[in-house]
């Protein structure tokens, strides 16, 4: 079969949220771009389908609605402050439609290969059998721009415990978890392995809408659970410019304290996290203490090893399950990458990637940025890819140009050593990022950092409030007249208004200390003069 060529300025492989955003900054910044979707949908894993990767039947996003959106497409007022996926599923295909962005993807088909073709990449794209859709044969793409955005939740990760083999039930990955009536687990004995989101969240399904007879999370590291709502808000819109401000220890006293404030030790529930509540990747559920408090859920430690349908835990402990839904979280994957490319990229082992800013690679220069390869602690990954896709575009129409080479990888040798002091060492925070501070870092290099004096009627706010994702768009390339009224609409929380009246009180009284040492000096000076 003859095999058809063209040439475009962007491709952008996936059409998740990363895929879609970074699509729309390329065409507004003038270039064509053409998109590749292995699946017949939009929203990447946002799509919920019963056999394939994607959400749980019982996912809502676990960052509200007002960080976790597009910059300049606010969400509906009337969907939930953490909206269901289904929510979520169609503001992002409002989205694709409002900027005509559906009709760039290529939808059913797969990117085998890139390589580098002298100035250009060389994308070699298949078509797919999907959904009853025929496969239509093979077709390579030459473009001078590529975008990789297709997520870094991509494969599985699997850990393999002793006398595994045994295990009589049935063990799946989270990823083919999509709830108990669908995966048969009713009035099972369940044993869940991990404590991220993906753990929680099918614990309580399990406990709640299955039913189950038993069910017991094993941990490794234990977690700080954090809850949805803190004092009447979503927890997210804590988060803000002030409190990152603090040296990382110091945030991580006042959190911790929150949350001991609101939930009790995590040590008496069992949770017995093994690192700092800032040092780690937040577990968010409204419920999971609460199941753990009326024994509904068990927390033991890690697994020793498994017989037959017996699973003895480190602690000495042991129990019998059906069932095992490893939560154990994924790994990136590149496997389109030529393999010198590969190399340069991703540290498959430890699930580290070469990147500058998470973006760029410096042996691969400035004409390939990996979208949406980043992790938040406090907020939404969307902004943060777009900000780096607004980035791009910058570089792309060369008005902003990145380091040198060594400069670049220089700063990426010293925030490994950053990362390494600030996040707890697992797999799961090599591109674990503070959104705000991010942001912040990225859009200062195109002009798009929120500049505090510029926008005087909203200083307060981009300071003690969290803002949400309109405050990147309130200046530099790009900027949206409704940003400031977007983020005037994020609510501000009680502790905003208060840590506000502190910090108007406080000035208020140096200014009066200085105004009475000004008023001292002169009387003593007008005595002596007098005198
Ligand atoms: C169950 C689950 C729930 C989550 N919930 C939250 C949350 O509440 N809040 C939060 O901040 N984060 C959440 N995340 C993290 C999540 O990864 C990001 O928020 C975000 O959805 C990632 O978007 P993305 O576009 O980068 O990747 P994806 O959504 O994974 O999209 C990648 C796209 O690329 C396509 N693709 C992949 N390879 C190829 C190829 N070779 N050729 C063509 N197309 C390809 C895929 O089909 C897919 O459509 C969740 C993750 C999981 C696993
Ligand atoms: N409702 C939601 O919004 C929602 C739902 C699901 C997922 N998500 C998101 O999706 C992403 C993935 O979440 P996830 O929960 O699937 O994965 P994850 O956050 O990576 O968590 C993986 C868990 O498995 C443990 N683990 C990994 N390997 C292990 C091993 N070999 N033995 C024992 N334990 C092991 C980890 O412990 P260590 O810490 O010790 O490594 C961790 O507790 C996250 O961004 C999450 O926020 C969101």
């Amino acid at each position: 079969m003859a095999v058809s060529k063209r040439e475009t300025d962007v491709v952008v492989i996936g059409a998740g949220i990363s895929g879609l955003v970074a699509a729309k900054c390329m065409k507004e910044d003038g270039f064509k771009v053409t998109v590749i979707e292995r699946t017949g949908e939009i929203g990447g894993l946002w799509t919920f389908r019963e056999h394939d990767y994607g959400v749980m039947r019982c996912t809502h996003i676990n960052v509200s609605k007002y960080n976790y959106c597009f910059s300049d497409f606010p969400f509906p007022e009337d969907v939930a402050d953490y909206p269901h996926h289904s929510d979520m599923a169609k503001y992002i295909v409002n989205y694709a439609q409002h900027f005509n962005l559906v009709e760039l993807i290529s939808f059913h088909t797969i990117v085998t290969s890139v390589i580098r073709k002298g100035e250009k990449w060389e994308v070699v794209i298949k078509s797919v059998e999907d959904q009853g859709h025929t496969p239509q044969g093979t077709e390579v793409i030459y473009c001078p721009f590529l975008i990789i955005a297709s997520g870094h939740h991509a494969k599985p990760s699997l850990p393999k415990f002793l006398g595994q083999e045994t295990f009589k039930g049935e063990i799946i990955h989270a990823v083919d978890y999509k709830d108990p009536l669908t995966n048969g687990l009713v009035g099972k004995r369940i044993l869940i392995v991990g404590i991220g989101n993906s753990a929680v969240d099918s614990a309580v399904d399990c406990t709640t809408v299955g039913r189950c007879k038993s069910v017991v999370i094993s941990t490794r590291s234990g977690a700080w659970i954090i809850p949805n709502y803190i004092f009447g808000f979503p927890v997210d819109l804590y988060a803000c410019r002030a409190f990152f401000l603090l040296p990382w220890r110091w945030a991580n006293f006042i959190l911790e304290r929150i949350i001991k404030f609101v939930s009790g030790d995590p040590r008496r529930w069992g949770l017995n996290p093994k690192m700092r509540a800032l040092q780690t990747q937040p577990t968010v559920s409204p419920t999971l203490i609460h199941h753990i408090q009326r024994k509904n859920i068990k927390i033991v430690p890690n697994i020793a090893k498994i017989d037959g349908d017996t699973v003895h835990f480190v602690n000495g402990e042991s129990g019998q399950f059906d069932n095992i839904i490893y939560c154990t979280g994924y790994k990136i994957d590149l496997p389109y990458l030529a393999d010198d490319m590969h190399s340069k990229v991703l540290d498959e082992g430890s699930n580290n990637i070469k990147l500058y800013k998470n973006v760029f690679s410096p042996a691969l220069g400035p004409s390939l940025a990996f979208i949406g390869f980043v992790q938040p602690a406090s907020g939404g990954v969307l902004t943060m890819s777009e900000t780096q896709a607004r980035w791009f575009g910058q570089i792309c129409r060369g008005r902003v140009q990145l380091p040198q080479k060594h400069l670049m990888e220089m700063d990426m040798e010293m925030e490994m050593v950053a990362q390494k002091d600030r996040w707890y060492s697992s797999a799961r925070h090599t591109i674990q990022r503070d959104p705000i501070v991010y942001n912040d870092e990225i859009a200062s290099f195109f002009g798009a950092k929120p500049d505090i004096i510029k926008h005087p009627a909203i200083a307060w706010r981009l300071l003690f409030s969290s803002c949400g994702a309109a405050q990147w768009r309130l200046q530099g390339p790009g900027q949206w007249n409704g940003a400031a009224k977007a983020v005037q609409k994020v609510p501000l929380t009680d502790l905003m208004h208060y840590s506000g009246m502190a910090f108007a009180l406080f000035t208020g009284m140096i200014l009066l200390l200085l105004l009475y040492i000004m008023w001292y000096m002169m009387s003593l000076l007008f005595e002596n003069f007098i005198v």
